[in-house]
């Protein structure tokens, strides 16, 4: 009896040491109460290159199947994902754009100059009738950008009652002759873009009282109560987001931050997309984890001014910028999508999941043929990217509940610098499926790791899958669509509360337990 019980204990200290050994993931379901909001799956989609035109619409008269003119390939790839909000018109775009120039008849839509990307001339074809529209064929909410660095207050307001009210007035007679009788259901409004920069270069003490300004009147219009979000800092600047708290925190329903991952960490040369080397595929995911610091500063300056977390911060811009592709035009914006972009899309998406709390939106840029894109288009042709298949994988966790989790990784080493090699995340939703994303960075190992499911009353795996690929650098072509693709993932083993998976090299892998 003596010798089983120190078996026993012997037994248990060792499976303790696992437990805290490398590569394990331990879940905290007793702490598991905050809903990750389902609005940090959302896209962002800017009147930028060829995103609108040829990405999302190509005209009823064009050769491209569509309906209405919508592209058929891309509104079914995007209503695969469940998309639950989605940004426009920009971006820098927003702030130059007069939205009374894109309704009416198409034909008497003027042109205008698309000043910040590339110059390029824009019919006005797609417009705000065609946006609204567009996010009830896809089933999400609309997002709309105003413009405050060259329009009015005056222009906002018509622009509300133009989408949003009900009542006999001129804006919305206007909308019914343009042959929408009900008013939409927009919910956020956005009070301008990177007004720090191409929104208006402005000091954030001057943008505090625009912002108070526009916000009064966005809601004295229309029937429904627009969520007004606050234009928030370039990436790690905290004092925008100081001043702004200080002296605009009543004056908005969310603030807004944005960060991209420059993989050389130099706007000047960002590096390729693509044949890029094991350096860059590290620094690209090194500079991805910042999200992490920048999120957790200025959510501190926030619980400062806003302890009850009234004001949620949506970072409305994210993403990999990347060298545009050979021979396109530097202004589009229009870069290949690898490996490495859909590991920045997890290693993304598991930072929110730990900041849900406070953050409630964030909006990948963009939805088609700009940055970290979801799709690729070539006149007929589509690629879904490695992007779209991690945003396809990790809609499970759309509004479940987070459960926070201790990993211990083994480094991912590259000269003097490290990462971890295993990055994870959890949830649980409503039919209690518990829902685990684990990744291994590390392209040149595989991973054995084991997860502590003591606690959650999981027996079974349900579903499991994996995307990876034969290299860091893989991408999906208009040759070879499926190079980077999911598929289904067998090598785990359930049994007495734990799970022990093997993970590939660069790979992401889903796996739905009960
Ligand atoms: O997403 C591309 C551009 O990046 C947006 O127009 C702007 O807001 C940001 O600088």
């Amino acid at each position: 009896m003596k010798k089983n019980l120190s078996m026993l204990v012997f037994a248990s200290l060792l499976f303790v040491s696992t437990m805290e050994a490398q590569n394990s993931m331990k879940l905290d379901f007793i702490s598991a109460e905050v809903t990750i909001n389902k609005n940090i799956y959302g896209q962002f989609a800017e009147h930028l290159g060829r995103c609108i035109y040829d990405g999302i619409w190509v005209g009823s008269e064009s050769n491209i199947p569509n309906v209405n003119g919508y592209r058929k390939d891309v509104l079914e790839a995007l209503q695969e994902l469940d998309i639950p909000v989605l940004r426009w018109p920009g971006g820098c775009f927003a702030d130059t754009y007069h939205w009374k120039d894109g309704v009416g008849p198409a034909a008497e839509r003027p042109n205008i100059k698309n000043v910040f990307w590339g110059g390029s001339i824009e019919d006005n074809s797609f417009g705000t009738n065609e946006f609204l529209n567009l996010c009830e064929m896809l089933g999400c909410d609309a997002y709309i950008s105003a413009n405050v660095g060259s329009g009015t207050v005056e222009e906002m307001v018509d622009w509300i009652t133009y989408m949003t009210s009900d009542e006999d007035l001129p804006m919305v007679n206007w909308r019914r002759e343009n042959g929408r009788e009900k008013p939409w259901n927009v919910k956020f409004l956005g009070i301008g873009n990177e007004s720090w920069g191409c929104g208006g270069d402005m000091r954030p003490e001057f943008y505090a009282d625009l912002l108070r300004q526009y916000s009064l009147y966005a809601n004295l219009y229309g029937q429904n109560k627009l969520k007004r979000i606050g234009c928030g800092a370039n990436g790690a600047d905290y004092n925008w987001t100081e001043v702004l708290m200080d002296r605009a925190r009543r004056n908005m329903d969310a603030l807004s931050v944005h960060y991209y991952t420059i993989a050389t960490g130099n706007w000047g040369d960002k590096s390729s997309a693509t044949g890029f080397n094991e350096d860059l595929y590290f620094k690209g995911l090194k500079e991805a984890m910042r999200m992490d610091d920048i999120l957790t500063k200025h959510s501190a300056i926030m619980d400062k001014h806003d302890p009850s977390k009234r004001v949620p911060l949506m970072v409305d811009e994210w993403g990999i910028w990347t060298n545009v592709e050979p021979g396109t035009e530097p202004g589009f914006l229009y870069q290949q999508n690898s490996m490495r972009d859909a590991l920045i899309a997890a290693i993304s998406f598991n930072i929110f999941h730990e900041h849900a709390e406070r953050v409630q939106m964030a909006n990948i840029a963009q939805t088609v043929n700009v940055l970290q894109a979801m799709l690729l288009t070539n006149d007929k042709q589509i690629i879904k990217t490695p992007t779209y298949h991690v945003f396809n994988m990790y809609k499970v966790h759309q509004d479940a509940t987070f459960i926070p989790s201790t990993v211990n990784s083994e480094e991912y080493k590259m000269g003097d610098q490290t990462l971890p090699s295993i990055t994870a995340t959890a949830s649980k939703n409503k039919d209690s499926k518990v829902n685990l994303s684990l990744s291994n960075l590390n392209p040149n190992k595989s991973i054995e790791m084991i997860v502590d499911l003591t606690g959650g009353q999981v027996k079974n795996v349900n579903v499991a899958s994996v995307l990876t690929s034969p290299a860091f650098n893989s991408i999906n072509d208009f040759d070879n669509s499926n190079t980077v693709t999911p598929t289904k993932f067998s090598d785990y083993k359930i049994s007495n509360n734990q799970l022990n998976v093997k993970l590939p090299p660069h790979s992401i892998v889903c796996i739905e337990m009960q």
